[in-house]
């Protein structure tokens, strides 16, 4: 999709439209773009970091209510100033920029009025679990921000696949599902299933923002090739069982299982491999996947960092090596937080490896498609169907 040029203004509202995107287009240029989607994924492991913490400091409730200070007050403001910076932007062919300076002091009113509260303040004296489950919220707000900045991006800037800006508006639905399974896990006093799913679609959140991310890149072909595709597969298996795992650590957390094993690093305190009770019977399953995901994840690396080798793909062939790093780091992080009996520092690592991993994990192989290969480059086995690249779209 092209952007018309400003000769256009001036015309039916279609053509107004158009002209609008291609200011913005101006502004938000593919890079740009691409780096606030990166800043997005790369808000979004530290918030698995942050809200990490939150649990194993028991500060889940140290903020007892879950609501947003300013009510709609500031978005009720907001709205005629985004619809004056609109009407100057279209009538005026002069002061375009203080229509889009308008605009932009509109949206960030909206963004005011989500700013989270602890205890009916939004900015308390940050001590205790305040600063934990607190400092998570807010972090949650910018994640929140970055997220509808790249919405909106994708969708006013010319030359985006129509797929990347579906999936934009699906990481920002995913967002606000996020926060609002966070606040009711509190007002439903730590729900263990709603911290399950809280935690999973936080995972699954950084996954899709990897996928974006790369979908935005503006060095990437379009074209698909057929080289280096077979280990997609395995790494998409490896992938969705390291979610599976996370699920299942994350069940076993919410349940209260941690450490229902005591400190026994190999079986479940003197009952061995496979106790009679429930929820320790889930705990050895989760050790026992997590043994899994380590024998899978390296055997895919190994197998992708081959194999992006002899396709020419030497930048993935070094990523591929990453995965195996990590997991043989989780597994160990999950043994000392066995042995050492929850350590904070250990435990809320585990939860952070746990995302980088599963990232990592979807951009090789997301590296592996066509979206892998840069625009420009030749595949060692390219496909006799590919067009040629016309150098300026955002890929598929
Ligand atoms: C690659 C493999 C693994 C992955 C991806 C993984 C991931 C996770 C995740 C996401 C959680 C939930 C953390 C949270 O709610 O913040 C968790 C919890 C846990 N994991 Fe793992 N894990 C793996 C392997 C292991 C292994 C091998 C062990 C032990 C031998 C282990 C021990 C634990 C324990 C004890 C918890 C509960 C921590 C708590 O109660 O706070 N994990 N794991």
């Amino acid at each position: 999709m092209t952007a018309s040029g400003p000769d256009n203004a001036g015309g039916s509202p279609l053509t107004l439209l158009t002209t609008l995107r291609s200011a913005i287009a101006k502004l938000l240029t593919p890079r740009v773009l691409f780096v606030s989607s990166v800043l997005t994924g790369i808000a979004t492991w530290l918030m698995l970091l942050i809200g990490g913490t939150v649990n194993p400091t028991g500060s889940s409730l140290a903020c007892a209510d879950w609501s947003f200070k300013w009510g709609m007050a500031t978005t009720a403001v907001a709205l005629p100033v985004i619809g004056l910076g609109i009407a100057i932007f279209l009538l005026s062919k002069t002061k375009r920029n203080l229509g889009i300076a308008l605009g932009g002091l509109g949206v960030a009113l909206v963004a005011v009025d989500f700013i989270p509260v602890c205890n009916g303040d939004p900015f308390p004296a940050m001590t205790g679990g305040v600063l934990y489950e607190h400092g998570h919220r807010l972090w949650g707000w910018l994640v929140g921000v970055l997220t509808t900045l790249t919405l909106l991006g994708s969708w006013a800037a010319p030359n985006v696949a129509s797929g990347t800006r579906w999936m934009a508006l699906a990481a920002f639905l995913l967002v606000i599902a996020q926060g609002a399974l966070g606040g009711l896990t509190v007002l439903l006093g730590l729900n263990p299933y709603l911290s399950t799913a809280h935690l999973v679609v936080g995972y699954g959140f950084l996954a899709l923002m990897i996928v974006l991310s790369w979908r935005l890149a503006p060095s990437r072909r379009a074209e698909p090739t057929r080289g280096a595709r077979f280990p997609r597969g395995l790494l998409l298996f490896a992938a969705l069982l390291t979610l599976a795992q996370i699920l299942l650590g994350g069940i076993i957390r919410h349940f209260g299982a941690g450490m229902i094993c005591g400190t026994d690093p190999i079986g479940c305190g003197g009952q061995g491999l496979w106790p009679e009770m429930a929820l320790q019977q889930l705990h050895m399953l989760h050790r026992f996947l997590g043994y899994a995901v380590l024998v899978v994840v390296a055997y895919a690396s190994v197998k992708a960092r081959r194999d992006a080798a002899a396709a020419g793909r030497p930048h993935i062939a070094m990523l591929a090596w990453v995965p195996l790093v990590l997991v043989t780091a989780q597994v160990a992080l999950g043994l000392v937080t066995v042995v050492s009996g929850k350590i904070v520092w250990v435990v809320t690592l585990h939860t952070a490896i746990g995302g980088l991993l599963l990232g990592v994990l979807t951009a090789v192989w997301v590296g592996f498609g066509p979206l892998g290969e840069r625009r420009g480059q030749t595949s060692s086995r390219p496909s006799a169907s590919s067009p040629p690249p016309t150098g300026h779209e955002v890929v598929v």
